[in-house]
């Protein structure tokens, strides 16, 4: 895969847009995502219950790659130091509510007017635990992690990310 971008003398990183970013950016971009996805299911007709089906599924996969790849490579590194131990710890509990009430949507039709109020929670949530983890999380994580840690950590995440957006074939999760 030529690439001209960088001088052939960068060797050594063979995703070198990657290696740009750090983790706390990379997280960023899919708060922002998510952000434009609950803004455009908040934007949509009622009505058009396919669009908003679609919207949703997009919410709920892109939070689950999000959340789990958080918890597997930045919590776990975070929660052996002292400082940041009570926000991830929050983070947590916070990702568990999150995924409870996704679990609900799936025997709610989207034409069911319970749904637009579960959005609207889903949303709220999900906005107050992305600011904490833009406001507050990621600084003490500059503060406790070293740079080789954050880029493990960046690296790892893209991968995960990588893996999870495969098409799964709707075959379901064994637990
Ligand atoms: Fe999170
Ligand atoms: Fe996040």
């Amino acid at each position: 895969m030529p690439t001209h971008e960088k001088s052939a003398s960068d060797k050594g990183t063979s995703h070198p847009k990657a290696a740009e970013m750090t983790i706390f950016e990379v997280l960023k971009q899919d708060h922002e995502k998510v952000r434009y996805l609950f803004d455009r299911i908040e934007k949509s007709g009622r009505k058009d219950v396919a669009a908003l089906q679609k919207l949703f599924s997009q919410v709920e996969e892109e939070l689950e790659v999000h959340m789990e790849g958080e918890e597997r490579f930045l919590y776990t590194a975070l929660e052996r130091h002292e400082e940041p131990r009570e926000k991830v710890l929050e983070a947590y509990e916070e990702h568990q509510v999150a995924k409870t009430l996704i679990g609900t949507f799936k025997s709610l039709a989207v034409d069911d007017e319970r749904w637009g109020a579960k959005i609207s929670v889903l949303h709220e949530i999900v906005e107050h635990h992305i600011q904490e983890e833009e406001r507050e999380m990621f600084r003490m994580a500059r503060k406790v992690l070293n740079k080789e840690q954050i880029q493990e950590i960046t690296v790892q995440f893209q991968q995960h990310k990588r893996e999870g957006r495969r098409p799964s074939r709707g075959a379901p999760v064994a637990g």
